[in-house]
C-alpha cells in the first residue's frame, strides 16, 4: 500500500466533552467519562477522536474561553488524566486531536488581565485596543458573531478592544508577533506530549483590516438572520494574510511527525479552499461543511461536490463534515430514515470525514425550554433560532436513570427518546443507525476505494444519488442513494456486482445487475465485480420513478 498521511484515510469523531460521559457525578462530562467509553470509540470504527475544548475556563462559552491553554480545566479532570487518556488512546490506536482558539482568549486570561491594567503593559498590544470613534462611541461598525458592537468599552483606560464573539473574549493581536510566537508555544507545549493535531477555531477571524475600515452594509440582509450579517465581513475576517500566520502554525506542526491541523472556517467553497495553502503550506483540512446547510436534494448535493472536487488544489486532500456542536442535527433536518441515508453519503465521499458525537444514534435535537437556554448566543440574540444547546444534549449510554451520562441530572437536558435511542438499546438492534455506522466503518477499512478511491459522478436525478469511488489498485464501489420517500429505479449499464451494504435492511447481500431498485429512503453499496473496467463516463444511467 502506498505511503499515505494516516489522517486521509481516518475517520474523525468529535466528542463534546461536557456531555459524553460524567465519572464523577457532577452532571458534566469528563476526561474519565470518555476514557471508559474508548472501548466503545473503538469499536464503533473510527481512527481519531477530536475534544472539543477542555483546558481552563470561566466556561461563558463553554471553554471556547480560554484562561489557560497549557491547563486542564478541573471540572474535566487533571493533567495526569489527560496524559492517561492520551496514552490509552494512543495504547488502543486512537489518534487525538485538541481544540486550539487562536482568535481570542477568556477576559480572565493573565494576558487580558495584564493587558487590561494599564496602557503601559507589555501585553496591552496582545489584544486590540483603540480610542473610541469621533462620536465617543465604538471606534467602528464591526458587530460581533454574538450580537451587538464588537467593541467593549474599558471604563478605566477609556478605549475600546474588541470581541469577535462575546465580549469576554476578547480577540488577540496578530499583528503583534509576540501572539504568535506565544500559540506556537502552546502548539509545541501539546506537541510534545504526543497530541496528534489541533483543530482551529475561528480561523478564518484571526486577522483584521490594519485601519479599521468600516464593514460595508449587506445588500441581501434579512430581518431574522444573525445580526452581524447585516455588515460583510470584508475588513474582519478572511484576511489575506492571514495566511501566513497560518503557515507559520503549519511549519510548527511539521515540526513533529505526523501531526494533523484542521482549521473551523465558514467560507463558500472557493474562499475555504485558499486555506489549504498555495503551495499546501496551510491547514491539512479546512473543515468542508458544505452539507450542514444545502437542501436535502440529489442534484443540489451532486452540484456541491463536484464544485468542491473541481476547485481543491492540487494535491489537496478533501473531508466532510455533517454534524458539530454549534449546527443543528443531521436526524432533526432530514428526520431518522434520511439519517442513515446521511451516514452513508458521509461515510462514502472522498476524503476525510467527521462524525459529531450521538449522530451515530440519530440523535435529534432535544427540546430545551426557554428556563432551560444556557447557550451565551442564545441569551444574547434570542429567538432566532440560533441556539446551541439542543445540539450538546448528553449522550445517553442506556435506559438507566440519566440515561447512563451521570449519576445527577445532566447539565443539559436529554434527547426526549433517550430511553429507547441509547447505545446499549441500539447496539442490541442489529439494524439500528449505531450498527450502520459500524458497518460503515468496517467498509471503509475493507475497501482501498472507499478510503482513498477516486470520485465518479455517475448520475443525480429525481431523489437518486449515485456515484462511485474507485481504486486504482483494487476495488471499486458503487454508491446509489434515494434521498426520498419513493422508490427509484437505477440502470447503470454493463454493472454486475455484489451489495455490500443497504441502509434499510442490514441482511440484505447477494448479486445485483445493472438494473436495480432503491426503495424508499434506502442507501446501497454495491462492490463493483473486477474486471468490470467500470469508468464513469461509460456507466450510462437513467434514473426514473416506479
Ligand atoms: C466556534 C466554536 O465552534 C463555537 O462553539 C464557539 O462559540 C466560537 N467558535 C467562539 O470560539
Ligand atoms: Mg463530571
Amino acid at each position: 500500500m502506498e505511503n499515505v498521511a494516516w489522517w486521509k484515510g481516518a475517520v474523525i469523531y468529535q466528542v463534546y466533552p461536557r456531555s459524553f460521559c460524567d465519572s464523577d457525578g457532577d452532571g458534566v462530562g469528563d476526561l474519565a467519562g470518555l476514557r471508559e467509553k474508548l472501548p466503545y470509540l473503538k469499536n464503533l470504527g473510527i481512527d481519531a477522536i477530536w475534544l472539543s475544548p477542555i483546558f481552563r475556563s470561566p466556561m461563558v462559552d463553554f471553554g471556547y474561553d480560554i484562561s489557560d491553554y497549557r491547563e486542564i480545566d478541573p471540572l474535566f479532570g487533571t493533567m495526569e488524566q489527560f496524559k492517561e487518556l492520551l496514552d490509552a488512546c494512543h495504547r488502543s490506536g486512537l489518534r487525538m486531536i485538541l481544540d486550539l482558539v487562536p482568535n481570542h482568549t477568556s477576559s480572565e486570561h493573565p494576558w487580558f488581565v495584564d493587558s487590561r491594567s494599564s496602557l503601559q503593559s507589555v501585553y496591552r498590544d496582545w489584544y486590540i485596543w483603540r480610542e473610541p470613534g469621533p462620536d465617543g462611541g465604538p471606534p467602528n461598525n464591526w458587530l460581533s458573531v454574538f450580537g451587538g458592537s464588537g467593541w467593549e468599552l474599558d471604563e478605566a483606560s477609556g478605549q475600546y478592544y474588541y470581541h469577535t464573539f462575546l465580549s469576554c473574549q476578547p480577540d488577540l493581536n496578530w499583528r503583534n508577533p509576540d501572539v504568535s510566537a506565544a500559540i506556537q508555544d502552546v502548539l509545541h507545549f501539546w506537541f510534545a506530549m504526543g497530541v496528534d493535531g489541533f483543530r482551529m477555531d475561528a480561523l478564518w477571524y484571526i486577522l483584521k483590516d490594519e485601519q479599521f475600515r468600516d464593514n460595508p452594509p449587506n445588500p441581501e440582509y434579512k430581518a431574522g438572520q444573525p445580526p452581524d450579517y447585516q455588515f460583510m465581513p470584508l475588513y474582519t475576517a478572511d484576511h489575506e494574510e492571514v495566511h501566513d500566520l497560518i503557515a507559520a502554525m503549519r511549519r510548527t506542526a511539521d515540526a513533529y511527525q505526523d501531526r494533523l491541523l484542521i482549521g473551523e472556517i465558514y467560507l463558500p467553497p472557493v474562499r475555504l479552499v485558499r486555506y489549504y495553502g498555495l503551495d499546501l503550506e496551510g491547514v491539512h483540512l479546512p473543515f468542508n461543511f458544505a452539507l450542514l446547510e444545502c437542501a436535502w436534494h440529489a442534484r443540489t448535493i451532486a452540484t456541491l461536490i463536484e464544485e468542491y472536487e473541481n476547485i481543491l488544489p492540487e494535491g489537496s486532500w478533501p473531508n466532510w463534515v455533517l454534524g458539530n456542536h454549534d449546527r443543528p442535527r443531521i436526524a432533526s433536518k432530514v428526520g431518522d430514515d434520511q439519517a442513515r441515508v446521511a451516514a452513508m453519503l458521509l461515510l462514502t465521499l472522498r476524503g476525510t470525514p467527521t462524525i459529531y458525537n450521538g449522530d451515530e444514534l440519530g440523535m435529534p435535537l432535544a427540546e430545551i425550554r426557554p428556563d432551560q437556554v444556557q447557550d451565551p448566543l442564545e441569551l444574547n440574540v434570542p429567538g432566532l433560532g440560533l441556539g446551541r444547546d439542543a445540539v450538546r444534549s448528553p449522550m445517553p449510554w442506556d435506559s438507566t436513570a440519566q440515561a447512563g451520562f451521570s449519576e445527577r441530572e445532566p447539565w443539559c437536558p436529554l434527547i426526549g427518546d433517550w430511553q429507547i435511542r441509547n447505545v446499549a438499546a441500539l447496539d442490541q438492534e442489529p439494524g439500528s443507525i449505531l450498527n450502520l455506522y459500524r458497518r460503515l466503518l468496517n467498509l471503509r477499512r475493507r475497501y482501498h476505494s472507499l478510503a482513498l478511491g477516486s470520485y465518479h459522478p455517475v448520475a443525480a436525478r429525481g431523489d437518486a444519488l449515485v456515484y462511485i469511488r474507485k481504486s486504482a489498485q483494487s476495488d471499486s464501489v458503487l454508491i446509489a442513494l434515494n434521498l426520498g420517500s419513493e422508490a427509484q429505479k437505477v440502470i447503470a449499464e454493463g454493472m454486475s456486482g455484489e451489495i455490500l451494504l443497504s441502509t434499510v435492511d442490514a441482511e440484505m447481500h447477494g448479486p445485483v445487475a445493472d438494473k436495480f431498485e432503491l426503495r424508499p429512503n434506502e442507501g446501497l453499496m454495491i462492490a463493483v465485480s473486477t474486471g468490470a473496467k467500470l469508468k464513469a463516463a461509460s456507466v450510462s444511467s437513467q434514473l426514473s420513478k416506479t
